[in-house]
């Protein structure tokens, strides 16, 4: 079981697109800190909207070294699992409860692609075993600053 969590919140923005274009929409959201308390890497975890909905999402936490090369800025980029739906401008919280996989640079999109359908298989995974009413209370977060909160 879970016992720690990284906690993040804050408005969705829109990204360049290409999330769609893979396949894999995303939510991102702007860390505020960079170096922040969190390291790159790939995540399963939980995202709550603005209404309390809680949807299991596979989530990024890096600069797309794929595209980008080391020179891009930290983001957070929520997948949400069977999730279609416009998030823009919403404030969206996301847990991160386990830690799945570094960033990678992939010599491809396709690569990335399968990358992220085995992320995906495993975020559903641990969602199932980790089920949301077991989530911390995310607390007054601040925008876009990861916090680390135990699980209660
Ligand atoms: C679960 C997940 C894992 C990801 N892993 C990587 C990765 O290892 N390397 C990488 O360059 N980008 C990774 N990404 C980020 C994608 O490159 C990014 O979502 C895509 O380029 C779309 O960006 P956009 O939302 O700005 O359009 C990941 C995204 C998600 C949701």
């Amino acid at each position: 079981m879970t016992t720690e969590y990284f906690v993040v919140r804050g408005q969705v923005e829109k990204g360049d697109q290409r999330g769609r274009e893979l396949g894999f929409p995303t939510a991102n959201i702007a860390l505020r800190d960079q170096d922040g308390q969190v390291g790159d890497g790939v995540w399963a975890g939980w995202a709550e909207r603005a209404d309390g909905t809680r949807i299991a999402a596979a989530v990024s936490v890096g600069r797309r070294p794929t595209y980008y090369g080391a020179d891009g800025y930290r983001l957070v980029e929520a997948h949400l699992l069977d999730f279609s739906g416009d998030l823009y401008g919403e404030v969206l919280t996301v847990w991160l409860g386990h830690h799945l996989r570094e960033q990678e640079a992939y010599p491809s999109s396709e690569a990335l692609i399968v990358a992220l359908n085995k992320d995906i298989a495993d975020a559903r995974k641990w969602a199932a075993e980790n089920p949301a009413d077991g989530l911390p209370d995310a607390g007054a977060a601040e925008a876009g600053v990861v916090r680390r909160v135990p699980r209660d």
